[in-house]
């Protein structure tokens, strides 16, 4: 791998060419061989751990993996590590745990969202079926509490608390929005629980294992949130506006599901008569590609988009004013830019 920059193997930057969430522009050469070198170690970890003496085990778990990804999360938890004494054996142990956690929710996200296409590959529910992608996302899970209970009890009890708020997103995401909650504030709870929490257990991770002091990792877990906050906005945007080369996905599948997201609230909100047809869309069946194709092609030219883009800026610069207190260092200004990279990435 290259250490000029910092991408993942598979990950969108190598397929298309576009700017990777992890190449952290302005981030000193020193701070990407160190960036390099630990996501060397968790991809090493990665592959010993998601392998099984079954071979169909060992090809089914092994499937996203193989497939890429962009490994944002360990990323952040190395970087994090650097706020401290660096990476380590438990800082590799940490982000491998929650990359873990992370494919086998994709693998069970899948399943519920129906998706055919993950990382630029046949989802595992394509390519095997619903009850193996169920199973093999169990079994990942089981993976990653097997190295998080090496780390001890407070890195299980963090771990299972994030797992809780994770899946309680995802059972409130798959579910039509309660008819007396607020749209928005639903949708930012929803985010902060599916996505947000994950993200701050691997920033907290990182500063625990580097040997911060607790009230750094504090200030890592909140600024982790935040991330993970515009981390899942930026995805919804994606959903919309990227092309699948750049994303592995396909797109309009927040859509095609009926999502409230953060654009099409916006755009249901409007009294413009000249948006009747694309809120029709919205409220509809999806599921004929025509139609599909034409809410994409109304909403990307939408104000509804900028106004969704305006808040996810928002929400990424509030993580960056997180990180003011700490001293200034190379990690705290790659740590800056992550926000800002998280924003502007295309996959
Ligand atoms: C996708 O996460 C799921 C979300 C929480 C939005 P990523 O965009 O990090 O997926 P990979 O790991 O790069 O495939
Ligand atoms: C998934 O959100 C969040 C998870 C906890 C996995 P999405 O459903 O938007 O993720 P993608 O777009 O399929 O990667
Ligand atoms: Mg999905
Ligand atoms: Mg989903
Ligand atoms: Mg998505």
């Amino acid at each position: 791998m290259s250490v000029s920059q910092v991408v993942a193997p598979g990950s969108p930057e190598r397929v298309s060419g576009t700017p990777s969430v992890l190449a952290l522009p302005g981030a000193s050469e020193e701070l990407r061989v160190t960036l390099t070198q630990g996501l060397a170690a968790v991809n090493a970890l990665l592959e010993k751990r998601i392998d099984h003496a079954d071979p169909f085990i060992a090809q089914a778990s092994g499937h996203l993996a193989a497939a890429g990804g962009k490994r944002f999360r360990p990323l952040l938890t190395i970087l994090a590590s650097e706020l401290g004494s660096g990476v380590n054996d438990q800082v590799v142990a940490a982000a491998t745990g929650v990359e873990l956690t992370h494919l086998a929710s994709l693998y069970h996200d899948d399943v519920m969202d129906e998706a055919d296409v993950r990382r630029g590959a046949p989802s595992a529910n394509a390519a095997y079926d619903n009850s193996t992608a169920i199973l093999v996302g169990d079994l990942l899970f089981g993976t990653a509490s097997d190295i998080v209970a090496d780390l001890g009890p407070e890195a299980v009890k963090i771990q299972a608390q994030t797992f809780i708020r994770l899946c309680a997103g995802q059972i409130r995401d798959d579910r039509p929005t309660p008819a007396d909650a607020d749209p928005l504030e639903y949708y930012r709870g929803v985010l902060a629980d599916k996505t947000g929490v994950l993200i701050a257990t691997a920033a907290r991770y990182g500063a625990m294992f580097g040997g911060c002091p607790p009230e750094v990792v504090e200030t890592m877990r909140v600024y982790g949130e935040h991330l993970g906050m515009a981390f899942q906005l930026a995805d919804d945007l994606i959903d919309i506006a990227s092309d699948a080369e750049e994303t592995g996905k396909t797109p309009g599948t927040d859509l095609r599901e009926g999502k409230r997201t953060l654009p099409v609230i916006h755009a249901l909100a409007s009294t413009d008569p000249a948006d009747d047809r694309l809120k029709a869309l919205l409220v509809g069946d999806l599921s004929n590609d025509a139609d599909l194709a034409e809410a994409l092609t109304l909403l990307r030219a939408h104000r509804a988009m900028d106004l969704a883009r305006e808040e996810t800026y928002a929400v990424a610069r509030h993580a960056q004013e997180i990180l003011d207190p700490l001293p200034d260092s190379d990690a705290k200004a790659a740590l800056q830019a992550l926000a800002l990279g998280v924003v502007d990435r295309v996959g």
